[in-house]
């Protein structure tokens, strides 16, 4: 599938380490797959990520982004998260292509610069997904996506976001059944 073996050998091992973890919170595999595929189709240079955890998702993020020359801005609140996911970046050959936020997204997402390709939200909290979106989406430019986490683990949660990205006069949203579920909003 394209992602080279230094990266692929620290997914396996995230992968594993999900069943040891109780805190990971990670994407399914298949999920990460198709993002990373995702990103290489649209030649994405910029994206931003809510929820960096341990970096399973930013591997694929970040394996995309090698190829095409951009950076990853990934966002935690975790201290131990932040440092844990920074080590696993530089290890996987990535640490040129990942930029770690330490502090909450709401403060962290203004500051970011566009034009961003692709945002990926995937914060704890699922009711905030509206607030980061509304940050983020400015600097979302015309074509781009944002992609949201966990529309089939948590359809309550998300109910409200999935009305407003879809009644939006500017987005045409929809949902991508793989994984954990994932609202996908794309900016006309
Ligand atoms: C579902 S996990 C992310 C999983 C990760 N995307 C993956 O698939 O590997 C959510 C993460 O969001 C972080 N988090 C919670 N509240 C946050 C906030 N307000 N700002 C930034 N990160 C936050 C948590 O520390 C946790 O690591």
């Amino acid at each position: 599938m394209g992602i080279d073996k230094q990266i692929l050998s620290v997914i396996d091992e995230l992968d594993e380490l999900r069943k040891t973890r109780d805190d990971a919170w990670q994407i399914p595999r298949v999920e990460g797959e198709l993002l990373y595929q995702f990103a290489l189709a649209c030649g994405a240079k910029t994206v931003v990520e809510v929820g960096t955890s341990y970096g399973f998702s930013g591997l694929f993020w970040a394996a995309a982004l090698k190829r095409t020359g951009g950076k990853l801005h990934t966002i935690d609140i975790s201290q131990k998260k932040y440092d844990s996911s920074q080590a696993t970046f530089r290890r996987a050959g990535l640490g040129e292509v990942v930029v770690n936020h330490l502090g909450d997204a709401v403060e962290v997402l203004p500051t970011l610069k566009g034009p961003v390709d692709i945002a990926f939200l995937d914060g704890i909290d699922k009711k905030q997904s509206r607030r980061y979106f509304e940050l983020i989406w400015p600097a979302v430019r015309k074509g781009g996506s944002v992609f949201t986490d966990n529309t089939q683990t948590h359809p309550e949660e998300l109910a409200d976001y999935v009305r407003f990205a879809r009644s939006r006069p500017d987005a045409v949203s929809t949902e991508i059944p793989i994984g954990n579920g994932v609202e996908w909003t794309v900016k006309l």
